[in-house]
């Protein structure tokens, strides 16, 4: 197949957010704890309690923003159980994911270590379905104020002086769902309520984040705007794939077959109509585009591993969901001058997890892999991108791609879309023609993955096989995968 990409580095447009590159970590599963957190009396490497392993490969592949404790879990998390002596804290029941037993070990300070040695922003998720309106204006004050208040005084003798700057605060989590169950309009006026008592400590503006839709409920989107949209500076937008639709079957993540395939990957697709539609309404409130659209939780959604806990989502990850991902990751790019950050779900041993770890052992999937190709994106100017591709079944053009540029240097993301059939792609960069080219590419079968026997089965390395020609530089991009091209001047 034979196809085509423009790029126009003589034009860059806005910036393309780090933020729209970032993770979700719930109290879920294995995410925080194994997975994230093994306290310090482990044997597996720690600071903290924290995974050094995990942090290594976080900061490697230059994580931008996590969102936590949840999901469902932060409507019934109460922030006040997370902090202080480990001994007293309250131990509760997680009654949304396989009602094990939470013993707060991992709260407010140990998040904000993680995010410090990760070097990413937090993005604080607060209770509106079973808290309170004090409960969440004392957390953002225990959080951001400097004052000499009994909040702050407590974090004080938690050990932390400075307040922790944090600026992102959802309010409410799947409101019409597990968040509460709330209608759109009972929720925009417990959003407004809420937010009034967030309060903005000294220079640190506070971000405030109200429940969006989930896939295409237009109606909660209009409501919010409607009756909200005025106090808000982002919405968020769920939305999964779900490769066949049937939330009751979902399928394996590693059982498929090509129908299968490419149906996962049109699904995955639809985050552009998703996007779009939300937009539209949202610009009929908000002509000046005050309010980013937030995808706060997307990735694939499978069946979980066979012999693994149900309320703990674990599911392997192969060079499909790199595609997923790929995809997903060039629509959010084309789409940055309204998204303010996404963050797939979720970081570790959740869902399309960056990371799966058993024991001590730790793998990076095929996911973590398409993350690091594009992090070159992330705070670099977008550039127009037009391709010219047949499509593969389920009407996708086979090939899918964005560009941006930074300090002179154009990253072209490219990804065939075909499970067997390679492509011969014709780029022509408008401005960078004399440029050097160098490459990293990501493939395999489609069903290519990383066990903990064999962790580099799916591993980037050096990509060579393009060439100049006299009508641009011809790229063989192999069958089902991701590369990245950088142009230097
Ligand atoms: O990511 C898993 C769950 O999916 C989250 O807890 C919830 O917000 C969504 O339904």
């Amino acid at each position: 197949m034979k196809a085509s990409i423009h790029v126009d580095a003589r034009h860059p447009g806005v910036k393309i957010s780090k933020n729209l590159y970032g993770q979700f970590s719930e109290h879920l599963g294995r995410c925080i704890y194994n997975g994230l957190f093994v306290g310090e009396d482990s044997p597996i490497p720690n600071v903290r309690g924290i995974r050094s392993d995990v942090v290594k490969a976080l900061k490697e592949a230059r994580v931008p923003l996590l969102r936590w404790p949840g999901g469902c879990f932060a409507d019934e998390y109460h922030w006040q159980d997370g902090i202080g002596p480990k001994e007293n804290r309250k131990r509760m029941v997680n009654t949304n994911w396989g009602g094990v037993v939470e013993d707060n070990s991992f709260g407010t300070h140990e998040f904000m270590d993680l995010c410090e040695q990760v070097g990413c922003e937090p993005y604080i998720n607060a209770n509106v379905g079973s808290g309170t309106v004090r409960e969440m204006a004392e957390w953002v004050e225990y959080l951001n104020s400097s004052g000499d208040s009994s909040v702050v005084r407590q974090r004080w003798a938690n050990g932390r002086k400075d307040p922790f700057h944090v600026k992102y605060l959802g309010i409410g989590n799947e409101s019409w769902g597990c968040g509460g169950n709330m209608t759109p309009e009972y929720y925009a006026g417990a959003y407004r309520q809420y937010q009034t008592f967030c309060r903005t400590y000294g220079d640190d503006k506070l971000y405030r984040i109200a429940c969006g839709p989930s896939e295409n409920d237009w109606h909660w989107t209009e409501t919010l705007m409607k009756q909200a949209g005025k106090y808000m500076d982002g919405l968020t937008l769920h939305y999964y794939t779900v490769p066949n639709g049937n939330w009751k079957e979902k399928g394996s993540a590693t059982e498929f077959d090509g129908d299968m395939f490419y149906e996962t990957l049109k699904r995955a697709g639809r985050m552009e109509e998703l996007i779009s539609g939300h937009l539209a309404i949202m610009d009929r409130y908000d002509k000046d585009h005050k309010v980013q659209l937030l995808v706060d939780e997307w990735g694939t959604w499978f069946d979980v591993e066979p012999g693994t806990n149900p309320g703990f989502l674990y599911q392997q990850n192969t060079m499909r969901d790199a595609l997923v991902a790929s995809l997903t990751l060039d629509i959010f790019n084309r789409h940055a001058d309204r998204l303010g950050l996404c963050c797939i779900a979720q970081i570790v041993n959740v869902l399309q997890a960056m990371v799966l770890t058993e024991g001590e052992k730790m793998v990076l999937t095929p996911t973590y892999h398409v993350f690091s190709l594009y992090a070159d994106h992330q705070d670099a100017d977008l550039l127009d991108c037009a391709v010219f591709a047949d499509t593969i079944p389920g009407g996708l053009r086979q090939v899918s791609a964005s560009a941006s540029m930074k300090d002179g240097a154009v990253t072209l993301t490219l990804s065939n879309l075909h499970a067997e059939e390679g492509a011969e792609v014709l780029v022509n960069v408008e401005g960078m023609e004399h440029a050097a080219v160098c490459g990293r590419i990501l493939h395999g079968d489609m069903h290519a993955m990383n066990t903990f026997d064999a962790a580099s089965c799916v591993a980037p390395a050096e990509f060579t096989d393009f060439s100049l020609t006299q009508r641009g530089l011809l790229v063989k991009l192999p069958a089902c995968s991701v590369a990245a091209l950088t142009f230097r001047a």
